[in-house]
């Protein structure tokens, strides 16, 4: 089909490990995008990561992080971790690709989906179970990415990828602690939590409420019978819950949440929290949606963003054309509605849905399945298998 728009330059981060498989199926959605409609993709592919470290030296090539920046109309990211990896400083090796750029690009907003797909079983006790029902799991959990407990490491790995002398907290000594202390500052500020919690709001405004009675409800979860932080952060969400009379503000500590989430995620539909909580409480939530291998996110900024899946680089399965590529399919997913609304195209929007369709229509199907829920599908079948669907789908469609 000939071209008549213009391509948008899509940053590809394979990373490492399982990052590398996962990362080829999220190209081939978006070849299987560009082979069935007029849409373009200028896919520029970025080694990076752990193990590129070992290999050259440098997490990844002088000049990246400008071009992110710069240059890609938005990204996608693989996994970052490489067994051994670590800098001389002892960060993360790889850790200016993953957090340099959401704190170097000021990436506030980490946008975690948490739905049950029909024909998804979920792992618990080493089985394969149905304890949530499919359309009782579908919220967001927005967590804060920019600040919060991982404040000193993000602010070093943006430093690190700007070519700036890396940050350090202050020296400082605690009453009541002997010998060594290791301390990480957990700053949260106002500005950060207003412009995370704003976003929660207005997502409320576009979804149809929480499965269990349609309302719209925004949680904010918390520890603010314990920390300042978490004080500031809801007295913060109280203020910005006053302009969306229409959505109902739930509260909850981050604690008992944990409880909640898995025995009533239906009452769920907008969650907002800080960085450190919303990382522990994303890998929970993966549990209700059928594991790590379905969860997708979206690194989100005013005007960048990176899409990655949720799980890590998982080595001990890396080469092995094994794990599931579905979180990674739907993190181009939600690339297409992202890029469709920055840039007023409401075809990309459309597309995201018809990758939703896809997906769902692979699981209904029940037949190419990954390990992780109960098939022996290898990870590019599934990935040639909805990549087919949706080639169909755009074919029908435009
Ligand atoms: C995630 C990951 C990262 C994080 C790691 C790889 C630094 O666990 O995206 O949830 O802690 O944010
Ligand atoms: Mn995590």
């Amino acid at each position: 089909m000939p071209k008549n728009m213009a391509d948008y330059r899509i940053g590809i981060l394979p990373g490492d490990g399982t990052g590398r498989e996962v990362a080829l199926e999220a190209q081939r959605i978006l070849d299987t995008i560009e082979q069935h409609t007029n849409q373009g993709f200028d896919q520029i592919v970025i080694p990076c990561g752990g193990q590129h470290y070992i290999e050259t030296g440098e997490e990844w090539a002088e000049g990246s992080f400008d071009f992110c920046r710069d240059e890609a109309d938005a990204l996608y990211l693989g996994a970052i971790g490489h067994p051994g990896a670590y800098l001389p400083n002892g960060d993360l090796a790889g850790g200016s690709v993953i957090l340099g750029l959401r704190s170097g690009l000021d990436l506030y907003a980490n946008l975690r989906p948490i739905k049950l797909y029909e024909g998804v079983p979920h792992k618990v006790h080493g089985k394969f179970t149905q304890i949530w029902e499919p359309g009782m799991v579908d919220m967001t959990i927005l967590r804060e990415n920019t600040e919060g407990l991982y404040h000193s490491l993000l602010r070093r790995s943006a430093d690190r990828a700007m070519g700036r002398t890396p940050y350090e907290p202050p020296e400082m000594t605690f009453p009541g602690l002997k010998g060594e202390v290791a301390y990480d500052p957990r700053p949260i500020s106002e500005h950060g939590s207003e412009r995370l919690i704003r976003m929660g709001f207005e997502i409320a405004e576009t979804r149809n409420g929480a499965p269990i009675d349609g309302k719209k409800r925004v949680s904010c979860i918390d520890k603010s019978n314990v920390t300042r932080g978490c004080q500031l952060f809801r007295r913060t969400f109280d203020k910005v819950a006053l302009d969306y009379p229409d959505t109902e503000p739930d509260y909850g500590y981050i604690d008992a949440f944990t409880q909640w989430l898995t025995r009533s995620p239906e009452s769920y539909d907008v969650v907002v929290t800080s960085n450190m909580f919303g990382d522990i409480a994303t890998d929970l939530g993966a549990v209700l949606q059928g594991g790590m291998g379905m969860a997708a996110s979206g690194n989100i900024g005013d005007d960048n963003a990176f899409f990655e899946p949720v799980h890590g680089s998982a080595p001990k399965y890396a080469g092995m054309n094994k794990v599931n590529p579905i979180a990674s399919i739907n993190s181009i997913q939600l690339m297409m509605y992202w890029l469709g609304r920055k840039n007023n195209d409401d075809e990309l929007a459309q597309i995201g849905s018809l990758i939703d369709d896809s997906v769902a229509d692979h699981l209904r199907d029940g037949k190419g399945l990954t390990y992780d829920l109960g098939g022996t599908a290898s990870c590019s079948d599934v990935g040639e298998g909805i990549a087919a669907r949706l080639a169909t789908k755009l074919q029908d469609t435009f």
